[in-house]
């Protein structure tokens, strides 16, 4: 290769590692159950986090428990997780302690979800297509460390790794946001809405993330 191809491409393989894209109206697509396919996120995060907001839309077929959102840290797999259990049950895990929440949802239909989280008070809240679901509290006067090894399609036994098959998601992700404070309900309601206020930690509409394995963007058909 002679030295412009060889810089052509370098300088065509970097914005799959440095970019901040738009996945607006994107989705990323795990086609199958592995223990390998999942996509790597970088957040804008460096200070430990004492509250939180999560919001994130999938569409899927699975009813086995699976990990929907995997933050870990060294020496703590579980410092910040959302699991969904089954159809009308979630659990969240903070600094390795679970809550479990349930609630009704339909089947086979996309879920908007978002979870919020308070040191102060210890409250955790989801919000289930727009709609908020029983109050639980857990970890009050914790801090959420950093830095993260974040991770979507696959659940964190160790920093960045440790998947379980049995674990995956398989199904489509879009509208990853996440703030380093509780969002007010009406904030919560435009995330829904699909037009969220301006995301400090994780903006899907510039998301810097790494795919590995067989993940698939394509557009989003669904709403
Ligand atoms: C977290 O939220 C509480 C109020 O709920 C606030 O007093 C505190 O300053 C917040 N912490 C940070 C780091 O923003």
């Amino acid at each position: 290769m002679d030295k412009l191809l060889l810089w052509m491409s370098v300088f065509t393989s970097l914005p799959s590692a440095f970019a901040e894209t738009d996945l607006k109206w994107k989705v990323f697509v795990f086609p199958r159950e592995s223990e390998i396919d999942h996509v790597k996120l970088t957040p804008h995060l460096e200070k430990p986090l004492q509250n939180f907001t999560l919001c994130f839309r999938t569409y899927s077929d699975l009813s086995r428990p699976h990990s929907l959102f995997s933050y870990s840290v060294k020496g703590r797999d579980n410092e910040l997780l959302i699991y969904k259990e089954r159809v009308g049950e979630y659990s969240l895990c903070i600094g390795h302690s679970k809550v479990t929440v349930h609630g009704r949802e339909e089947h086979l239909s996309p879920t908007h979800l978002c979870t919020t989280w308070e040191s102060s008070s210890g409250i955790a809240e989801f919000w289930v297509n727009g709609k908020p679901w029983v109050k639980k509290g857990l970890q009050r006067g914790y801090t959420v460390k950093t830095p993260p090894s974040i991770v979507l399609g696959q659940e964190q036994d160790a920093y960045g790794g440790g998947f379980q098959k049995a674990q995956s998601f398989v199904g489509e992700f879009t509208d990853l946001y996440m703030w380093d404070y509780v969002l007010t309900t009406q904030d919560i309601i435009l995330a829904y809405r699909g037009s969220p206020v301006n995301a400090n930690i994780i903006d899907w509409r510039a998301l810097n993330y790494e795919i590995n394995g067989y993940v698939v963007i394509r557009p989003r058909v669904w709403d």
